[in-house]
């Protein structure tokens, strides 16, 4: 057993990376695509995988998508765009941990709603409308939740859609584990929903999850204006993004290695969600927790004064990691704590567990 078993990073451990099939890409990339991956691009990124991100999405003008080098950059970019200081947004509870402090770094004010087990609180949404709040952009991560683990209903997807379309505000569909999905249709995504009426989204989405995350190759799709605008910024700040990776991306896109590698990486990961899943009904009973119907993570709820803060150093010791729950909130989350499976290989969930169980009974002694 390894020193340290790290629940910690949303990555995948080295095995479920692609080395053979990216190979094999670089190779056909250089030999038929060398003039545009080596070359300096346009801010929108490389037109071939704007031209496949759009199709694979429905067939979506590829003038409405732009390439970037990862999606939290693409976020990065979209919330300087459209928000200023003071601006309100609402972000949900818990959320992801680099959105807060990205949204926290523009100066915007951040409106936490609760997730629930089916998503974000949509009527706690509505109250706060109610209530006078006026927030510019909603930020929703739909599928698979980071660090909730949960996925939002299809009923509030619409609402919210409805929301945006009555109040004005962006929805920012944060999307990057739609396709880690370990069985059952997709949902639709709030950018489809939004076809036809006055709502307003941005998706965001990447191929960190399903190639790996050193790709840095990730994308939005918005309204073409919105597109054009955030391609010129891109165009004035890096010039154009990471040509040779993009084109990369692109031939195991086209190769269909893309999907095969899509196929692997749920069918083992699913493997790590259940054994998780199975000895945390076992070692650690108390734990309540939404079972994620894909992604990588589960949020973990445990007894009321719990303090997962105060496990880290007896967790070091037992050789365990975790992420503390209140990274992920504006207030509160003391008693929760995010796991990754993604990096843990089913025969170390079980040891990693009792050493987490271990840490917990220090916190009690
Ligand atoms: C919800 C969410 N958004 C964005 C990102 C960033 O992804 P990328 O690697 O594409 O920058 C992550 C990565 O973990 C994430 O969980």
């Amino acid at each position: 057993m390894p020193d340290t078993i790290s629940f910690a990073r949303g990555a995948p451990s080295a095995d479920l990376l692609p080395v053979d099939a990216v190979r094999l890409a670089a190779e056909t990339a250089l030999n038929e695509d060398a003039t545009r991956a080596l070359s300096y691009g346009t801010g929108i990124g490389h037109p071939g995988l704007c031209e496949w991100i759009g199709h694979r999405h429905g067939g979506i003008d590829p003038a409405r998508v732009m390439v970037t080098n990862g999606s939290l950059e693409a976020g990065w970019m979209l919330f300087s765009h459209l928000l200023e200081a003071g601006d309100e947004v609402v972000v949900e509870q818990p959320s992801y941990d680099r959105t807060l402090l990205m949204l926290d770094k523009l100066g915007v004010d951040r409106i936490g709603i609760q997730l629930e087990a089916d998503g974000i609180d949509v009527a706690g949404l509505e109250q706060a409308l109610a209530d006078g709040h006026r927030p510019k952009l909603v930020h929703v991560i739909p599928n698979f939740h980071n660090p909730a683990g949960c996925t939002l209903a299809d009923g509030k997807r619409r609402r919210l859609v409805e929301l945006s379309a009555e109040h004005g505000f962006w929805i920012f569909e944060d999307d990057p584990y739609r396709e880690v999905r370990f069985g059952g249709a997709a949902a639709p995504t709030m950018l489809d929903l939004a076809e036809g009426t006055d709502a307003k989204v941005v998706h965001a989405s990447s191929f960190s999850k399903t190639v790996g995350p050193g790709v840095r190759v990730g994308y939005l799709i918005g309204p073409g204006d919105e597109i054009k605008a955030l391609a010129k910024t891109a165009n004035e700040t890096y010039i154009s993004p990471n040509m040779l990776a993009e084109s990369i991306v692109l031939e195991l896109c086209r190769s269909g290695d893309l999907d095969r590698n899509i196929e692997f990486v749920n069918e083992s990961l699913a493997e790590r969600r259940d054994a998780l899943v199975l000895e945390l009904g076992k070692q650690i009973p108390e734990a309540e927790f939404v079972v994620p119907g894909g992604g990588y993570f589960l949020w973990l709820d445990l007894a009321e004064g719990t303090d997962t803060r105060e496990m880290l150093a007896p967790a070091k010791e037992q050789g365990v990691a975790f992420v503390a729950g209140p990274d992920f909130t504006l207030e509160g989350g003391e008693n929760s704590m995010r796991l990754s499976f993604a990096p843990v290989p089913p025969g170390e969930v079980a040891e990693g567990v009792s050493r987490l169980a271990r840490a917990l009974e220090a916190v009690r002694a």
